[in-house]
């Protein structure tokens, strides 16, 4: 039985919420009205316990099962916040908030993860406790650690914690992970580069800013073709490149840029750090000009545990009948990363379907995936604490 018969049934009340999220979409930890929403759902599901307000604004339930003599602890996790970014889907539920849509499908996320409350409410089919986690704040906001901060793991004595991220491209209720890093960990920087600014006619009075950066940013490049080990993965981007110089006449006095660094390994992420600090100071001080770096540390890599992968895969397969266990990892980043240094567990791709990339205007959360994402939640609690 891949899909289970009841999450089957429950699958047009499912996409229903998930578009009722989708209609109403809200930013960062600002997600007041949809926590209030899934409060209600859980509370109509009779779930045992709620508790809100935990980092900030994220929903906690939890879900005894018929035994709970094993006195083992699943934590299951999806996220709730949208992006501000103007949709284009067209959709008949598109959002009604201008400059707001739920661009990553985290509606879907968080409805599917109701999807699996309302079936594990009805069936208490495990031996053991279930703690359902809607947290806030995923796209940049650091929502995950907020709630760990708050005690998360401990207040509820969570032992394992899984995620799941829907995936464009991926066939819709096919699932995809792998052992070890899957997103990368993501860190900014700004460089400042401050020469001395001058007429264009006369550059040997000035110490020339653009050529300076210019040298920097291409150096940058040499970081991850010589210095990082071949068979790693690290991008380094730099977004912005901005002289203080109002005209061509001019050279200016100082430039400043922006990046972005994405490792899978810690290694990679220090020695990344270490060279653009060196290599923007260094270079600056051989033309006489001095740099500024400023290294703002992000998400790190989402690393998943090789036992809890294994668990996370024969759940997908479960659901699914075939599972892809050893996918490329990719270079986004996500904030569950904080989860999986506090507890063991693992984050699984499902598939969307031949959809617009996330964080795309044109993005939607796939429907028809919900019953396999409401399913793979259910298995997992099902299959890590067996009733007999
Ligand atoms: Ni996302």
């Amino acid at each position: 039985m891949p899909i289970r018969n009841r999450l089957a049934e429950l699958h047009d009340e499912i996409a229903a919420w998930r578009r009722h999220l989708h209609e109403n979409p809200e930013l960062m930890y600002e997600v007041h009205e949809t926590a209030r929403f899934v409060e209600s759902r859980l509370r109509e599901f009779g779930v045992d316990e709620i508790a809100t307000g935990i980092g900030r604004t994220g929903v906690v339930a939890v879900i005894r099962g018929r035994r709970t003599g094993s006195g083992r602890v699943i934590g299951l996790r999806a996220d709730m916040d949208a992006l501000p970014i103007a949709e284009a889907t067209g959709a008949p539920y598109a959002s009604k908030v201008p400059g707001r849509m739920h661009a990553c499908g985290h509606d879907g996320h968080t409805a599917m993860l109701l999807g699996a409350a309302k079936y594990l409410a009805e069936t208490r089919n495990f031996d053991g406790t279930a703690v359902l986690i809607f947290q806030p704040a995923e796209e940049g906001g650091a929502g995950a650690r907020a709630m760990c901060d708050d005690g998360l793991m401990e207040r509820f004595a969570i032992e394992e914690i899984y995620g799941m991220h829907n995936m464009p491209g991926l066939p819709v209720g096919q699932f995809a992970i792998r052992p070890g890093a899957l997103l990368a960990s993501s860190d900014e920087f700004e460089i400042t580069v401050t020469g001395r600014g001058g007429h264009a006619a006369a550059p040997h009075e000035a110490v020339d800013t653009t050529l300076v950066a210019a040298h920097v940013l291409i150096a940058l490049q040499s970081i991850v073709s010589r210095n990082v080990d071949p068979i790693r993965r690290v991008v380094l981007s730099v977004g912005i490149f901005e002289t203080d110089s109002a005209s061509s006449n001019i050279i200016a006095h100082r430039v400043r840029m922006e990046g972005t660094v994405r490792t899978l390994d810690p290694e990679c992420r220090a020695l990344a750090e270490e060279r653009v600090r060196r290599i923007a100071t260094d270079t600056a001080s051989a033309f006489g000009a001095v740099a500024e770096v400023v290294w703002t540390p992000g998400y790190p890599a989402t690393v998943n545990h090789p036992e809890q992968t294994v668990h996370a895969a024969e759940a997908a397969r479960a659901v699914a009948g075939t599972v892809i266990d050893n996918v490329d990892p990719v270079m986004p980043s996500e904030d569950f990363a904080y989860m999986l240094e506090r507890r063991p567990g693992a984050y699984i791709f499902i598939g969307n379907g031949d959809t617009p990339m996330c964080h795309h205007p044109a993005y939607d959360f796939a429907d028809d995936a919900i019953p396999a994402g409401s399913s793979w939640f259910a298995e997992l609690v099902e299959r890590r604490m067996p009733v007999g």
